[in-house]
């Protein structure tokens, strides 16, 4: 069966992201057209990439997860107008591990995430990871509420619009790995 993993962009305490790929996780398991998992960065503790001292034992682990799915969601929010450091950090460590596979992008925001989300489609091209076009995206102001994540109902149509695109590419792009 197709791996989906569910990246949690945001590795800060008191973030919302997880939340938000339960979510995700949640609409997604009703299709039964994947095995989706929600994968966290900070459980790999990451060091910044290269960094002297460091201490990169997590750095296998994160290997061998990102290379054994097929493809992503990856749940984005805006910090000062793009993606966290974490995450950028995190899409660094790998190159082989993420070519050749599908994404879709799930974004929050005060914009829905959106500058956020268009600067995610940038480095993903670098590494050869398709995205596809429908990006659900999360209004800080309209699908949360002092914190908690309360969604409009119209975005379950858009995650399994964004899924519908998901699965079908993540599939045809198995077939050249
Ligand atoms: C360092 C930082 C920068 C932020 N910059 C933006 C921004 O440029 N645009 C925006 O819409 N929200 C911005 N926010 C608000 C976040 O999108 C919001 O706090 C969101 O919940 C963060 O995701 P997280 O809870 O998963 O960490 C920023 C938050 C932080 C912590």
């Amino acid at each position: 069966m197709l791996k989906i993993g569910i990246v949690l962009g945001s590795t800060r305490e008191g973030r919302v992201s997880p939340q938000v790929g339960a979510w995700v996780k949640e609409v997604a398991d009703l299709r039964g057209d994947a095995e989706y998992e929600i994968i966290d960065i900070a459980e790999f503790k990451l060091p910044l990439l290269g960094e002297p001292g460091g201490d990169a034992s997590g750095a296998a682990g994160w290997s061998a997860k990102i290379s054994g799915c097929d493809g992503f969601v990856f749940i984005v929010q805006e910090y000062n107008h793009s993606i966290t450091g974490a995450l950028k950090n995190a899409l660094d460590y790998l190159r082989d591990e993420w070519n050749n596979k599908a994404a879709g992008i799930v974004s929050y925001g005060s914009v829905g995430g959106a500058r956020a989300a268009e600067h995610l489609r940038g480095i993903l091209g670098e590494l050869l990871v398709a995205d596809v076009r429908v990006h659900p995206a999360l209004s800080l102001f309209t699908d949360f509420e002092n914190g908690t994540f309360k969604p409009k109902d119209v975005q379950k149509d858009s995650v399994n619009q964004m899924l519908d695109q998901l699965i079908p590419w993540s599939t045809a792009l198995k077939t050249i790995r």
